[in-house]
């Protein structure tokens, strides 16, 4: 079941096409400051999945880091491409995806910059450009998903793109934070929202226009999503928060950290070929 209960302040519906409108100019206007802010925690290289710090080089939620090597890996909401040139390092072949112009050019500095060039594509998560069965493995982290309307159609795109017995793992910020106000402080440790309210945090200018949208859905909902689009669900990966990590990243914080999960990492795959 999908719906809200009610819309509550910064809670509205909002489209497909507002969802990528949204996210194209917001990522455009918000790159530099996003860059500036995280790019140090990230590094030009590194596979961090979220504010926790897990690194894929000893979490390998994609597999054996191993066997990573000849795989042909799609990036989706790439950024500036900071996990594919890790993969590209241990000798996999990625494609880093991203909407926003903004975000690509700092991919491309990164490129120039770290010694280890992806190839970079424009291109929204939910139509990619790519022939199907073409990738090994995707991934994600907290790109494009949470920022699309019908997750569903999204996850059905990379199902077409991936092989037979591909895997696709994606984090999120974790479902039961959206009952939480988003703040690092002692305030965001009470339910103020339910859990159940699935009307997207939306932002606004003055003339009402949505400038941001972010969607929630249940863990049920997203593996009904990713099952629909014909995936088994392997493992969801719950990030503690390390007691040496002292950032504050928005609404994730040691405090919060200490005591909610910040994280959901998913990890699907499709059937493998007959034997
Ligand atoms: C929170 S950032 C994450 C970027 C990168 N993975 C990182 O960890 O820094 C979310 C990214 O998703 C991208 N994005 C949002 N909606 C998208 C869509 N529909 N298709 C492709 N990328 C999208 C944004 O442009 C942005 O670069």
């Amino acid at each position: 079941m999908t719906g809200s209960i009610e819309h509550g302040p910064g809670r509205q519906p909002a489209s497909q096409d507002q969802s990528r409108q949204a996210q194209r100019q917001w990522w455009d206007a918000e790159a530099d400051a996003y860059q500036a802010e995280h790019g140090d925690f990230l590094g030009p290289d590194r596979f961090i999945w979220g504010p926790e710090g897990l690194d894929e080089a000893t979490a390998a939620v994609l597999g054996p880091v191993a066997g990573l090597a000849g795989a042909a890996v799609l990036e989706v909401g790439a950024g500036a491409a900071q996990c594919a040139r890790w993969l590209a390092a241990q000798g996999a072949h990625p494609v880093a995806v991203d909407l926003s112009a903004a975000q690509l050019r700092h991919a491309t500095r990164l490129n120039e910059t770290s010694g280890t060039a992806v190839p970079l594509v424009q291109a929204d998560a939910c139509a990619l450009p790519f022939r199907s069965r073409s990738f090994d493995l995707a991934c994600s982290a907290y790109g494009a998903v949470p920022f699309v309307t019908d997750v569903t159609v999204l996850h059905q795109e990379v199902a077409r793109v991936l092989r037979p017995g591909g895997r696709w793992a994606f984090s999120v910020t974790h479902p039961v934070r959206w009952a939480f106000p988003d703040v690092p402080g002692p305030e965001g440790l009470t339910a103020t929202h339910s859990y159940f309210d699935r009307t997207p945090y939306v932002e606004t200018d003055e003339t009402g226009t949505i400038t941001y949208v972010e969607h929630h859905r249940t863990v049920g909902d997203q593996v009904r999503s990713l099952t629909a689009a014909g995936f088994c669900v392997v493992d969801v990966v719950e990030p503690q928060w390390p007691t040496t990590n002292r950032q504050v990243w928005a609404g994730w914080s040691p405090l919060r950290g200490a005591l909610l999960p910040g994280t959901a990492i998913y990890v699907a795959e499709l059937a493998g070929p007959p034997v």
